[in-house]
């Protein structure tokens, strides 16, 4: 067996090369943390066995040349290289909040099966993703790597990703170990400023934040990783609590943990531990079993074991649970077997993947206003005028922390290219870009409004810089970068029938784009095919129908806005209830967008919802059903969503939870009738004391198109 095999090669083992099982040095590409300035010596550690594990080493040849150096160890310990594959590899699909937006957990799953297959082609064993932080402050700049703010849609989306990534199990050749990031509770961080503190109760850690996590670990996931920020006082990569009770004690999990890039150095600066020693000890006892990029491991581990101050069975754990993953990855049958040049040709620009990324990225895309059906665009329109600083872009489109795509950017599709291929020859699509994305310069307004006037059509594409979102992006003002409002308002005048595609990575503010724009896509950042993707979309070939994983705020300072809230003991009654009453007085209630928004070309009626009985006893099973129909003009798909409120609790619930949605399609004219199933695992809840059980009572079981429009039944369940 495994554990046989790891416990013999450990015999054989000195400290020192236990130790370098569980070291993580950066190649000398795509740094991305702070970087050393004696990289070279990684290379004579590696041949001293002093290395297990290299990120930001890819492709078929470096991981090759790499693994020889090892390969002159004395103990012939393979490496094992990660890479941060987020969202595509070679090809890149849609950023992950985007992804999050389609609520298809099979594309999901057949994207990153997608990845693996393209990364492991280039010698990657190891994803550090999936990044199943639940966030709900846009201001936090990850968002964008997450899915969203809601733990069950997250808990989902989590496990797709996973299966995705190991594929038909470790040990199989396209199979990329996946690693479930960042533990935990880092989405929470104070202010959405990355990197920041979180302090909040055990009881809200396991209900919302800690699930996915749970559910990973139950799936399999080959590893995971902790977090920079610190939980109620001690940081997440010396946490006992989360690492060794719950992670490798109630949860039994049996992968490895690695740190994340310098966070176990960083205990230093966050004043937990006062030198490198007393860093290395507390996060190896506290469940840190790889170091990445801190380089306290080597330099203190084998003295403190020696010392006396760590036992030695704690640095045989970790190095044990790393030696079982290269086993079932089979390194040990063949060091080489992932660096095969044939392999990185086939997945290199491979078309077919390409054709799933174009439909990938036009499923996330979110219709959230189509006022006087402006869309879908005819492609006989005479003159379209696309504008804004995202037009042409190519590189921009493929978001934020997309590694592996540089040598590709001649294939990326910008938008103009993709409206252009399905323009019908006899139109004319006009360009301005109008302003950069990102500074104070209106020379190009000029030029864009007289653009706009020869048009019969507008398009503006308008965002953020795709930089701008991602780690250590966070923003404290989440509009529309630069002047691209200014120049939004400037089109406007001219009276043209305008369509707005906003390019972000996060929820985006833009109150007066919405009041006064008639049509709105949220488009995010869509990847390789993001061209092709948006104008299947604009022409009507795919009718959108992403939904939104976060809810959009009104204003910065509304934040942090989600749908499953509590109640308060005073809730206001209505949008514009001030009575008193738990809300701001110059702000209106509810969000600009809620939680599980998105229309569609064509329009859907919900009738007939039915619950199977609104009597339950014990174990029972409650089947809920509504019909739902197309009564609009043309074939669409519809996310159904269903919401479960708890009236009365021993400790509060919040006023709705999502616990179902099926992504359903209907034909124009068509009725479909959608059943889901609530049993009491759905109901449990944790208490102030951890207990984590359901209780009888009263339920509102709730269904509909969003989190806001919906239709309830009041069930009455005895325990
Ligand atoms: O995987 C990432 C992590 O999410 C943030 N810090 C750097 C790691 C490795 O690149």
């Amino acid at each position: 067996t495994v554990d046989q095999k790891v416990a013999e090669l450990l015999s054989k083992m000195t400290l020192e090369e236990k130790v370098g099982q569980m070291i993580q040095y950066s190649g000398f590409e795509y740094a991305t943390g702070p970087q050393h300035s004696n990289s070279a010596t990684v290379l004579d550690e590696i041949k001293k066995g002093k290395v297990g594990s290299m990120l930001n080493v890819a492709g078929a040849e470096e991981t090759k040349a790499f693994q020889q150096l090892a390969m002159q160890s004395r103990m012939k310990i393979p490496l094992l290289f990660g890479q941060d594959v987020i969202h595509g590899y070679r090809t890149t699909f849609p950023v992950n909040l985007g992804q999050a937006a389609s609520w298809d957990l099979n594309m999901i799953e057949k994207s990153e099966r997608i990845a693996a297959t393209e990364a492991s082609a280039y010698g990657i064993h190891w994803t550090f993703a999936p990044m199943v932080d639940i966030a709900r402050d846009p201001r936090w700049g990850r968002v964008m790597e997450g899915s969203g703010e809601d733990t069950y849609l997250g808990t989902k989306i989590g496990l797709a990703r996973i299966k995705g990534f190991q594929g038909k199990g470790l040990g199989n050749i396209d199979a990329v170990m996946a690693c479930a990031k960042h533990f935990a509770a880092y989405g929470a961080a104070v202010g959405g400023r990355d990197y920041n503190s979180v302090d909040m109760s055990l009881r809200q850690l396991n209900e919302t934040y800690l699930p996915p996590f749970k559910a990973a670990a139950e799936a399999g996931v080959a590893t995971f990783m902790n977090s920079f920020n610190d939980i109620n006082g001690i940081p997440a990569t010396a946490n006992g609590y989360i690492q060794r009770n719950l992670l490798k004690g109630k949860w039994n999990y049996k992968g490895f943990v690695v740190s994340d890039w310098g966070s176990i150095g960083e205990m230093i600066p966050h004043g937990y531990a006062k030198d490198a020693g007393e860093a290395a000890e507390k996060a190896v006892l506290g469940g840190s079993d790889m170091d990445m990029e801190s380089r306290v491991y080597m330099a203190e581990l084998p003295k403190l074991v020696k010392d006396g101050k760590v036992d030695v069975k704690w640095v045989d754990d970790a190095t044990g649970r790393i030696l079982a993953k290269k086993f079932e990855i089979g390194l040990f049958d063949d060091p080489y077997r992932y660096s095969n040049e044939k392999r990185q040709k086939e997945q290199t620009n491979n078309q077919e993947n390409r054709k799933f990324g174009r439909s990938f990225g036009s499923k996330s895309i979110v219709l959230l206003k189509n006022k006087g059906n402006i869309l879908p665009l005819s492609k006989t329109v005479k003159t379209v005028a696309l504008i804004g600083p995202f037009g042409k872009e190519t590189v921009a489109n493929h978001g934020f922390w997309s590694v592996a795509f540089k040598d590709d950017n001649q294939r990326i599709i910008s938008q103009f290219d993709g409206i252009k291929n399905q323009l019908d020859k006899s139109s004319t699509l006009l360009y301005a870009k109008g302003c950069n994305v990102d500074d104070q310069d209106k020379t190009l307004f000029t030029e864009a409004i007289e653009t706009a006037k020869k048009a019969d059509v507008v398009i503006m594409t308008l965002g953020e810089g795709h930089a701008m979102s991602g780690e250590a992006k966070s923003r404290s003002n989440i509009g529309f970068s630069g002047v691209q409002e200014d120049l939004l308002k400037e089109i406007a005048k001219t009276g043209k029938p305008i369509v707005l595609m906003i390019n972000a990575g996060r929820p985006l503010i833009f109150n007066w784009a919405a009041d006064n724009i008639p049509t709105i896509l949220y488009t995010w950042w869509l990847g390789t095919e993001a061209g092709n993707s948006i104008a299947d979309v604009l022409f009507g070939t795919v009718n959108p129908g992403g939904k939104l994983p976060m809810t959009f705020p009104r204003t910065e300072g509304q934040i942090p806005v989600y749908y499953n809230h509590y109640n308060t003991g005073r809730p206001a009654k209505n949008n514009t209830d001030r009575n008193y009453v738990s809300a701001y007085i110059d702000l209106d209630n509810d969000p600009k967008f809620p939680f599980g928004f998105g229309l569609s070309y064509t329009d859907f009626k919900y009738s007939d919802m039915m619950v199977s009985s609104s009597d339950l006893k014990g174990n029972q099973t409650l089947n809920v059903s509504v019909t739902v129909s197309n009564t609009g003009k043309y074939d669409g798909e519809e996310v159904v969503q269903l919401y479960v409120r708890d009236l009365f609790g021993k400790v509060v619930r919040p006023v709705k939870e999502l616990k179902g949605f099926e992504k359903i399609f209907v034909k124009k004219g068509e009725s479909k009738m959608v059943d889901f199933k609530i049993t009491t695992e759905d109901l449990k809840f944790f208490d102030d004391e951890l207990n984590f059980d359901w209780e009888g009572g009263e339920f509102d079981i709730m269904i509909g198109t969003d989190s806001q429009n919906l239709q309830t039944k009041r069930i009455n369940w005895v325990k």
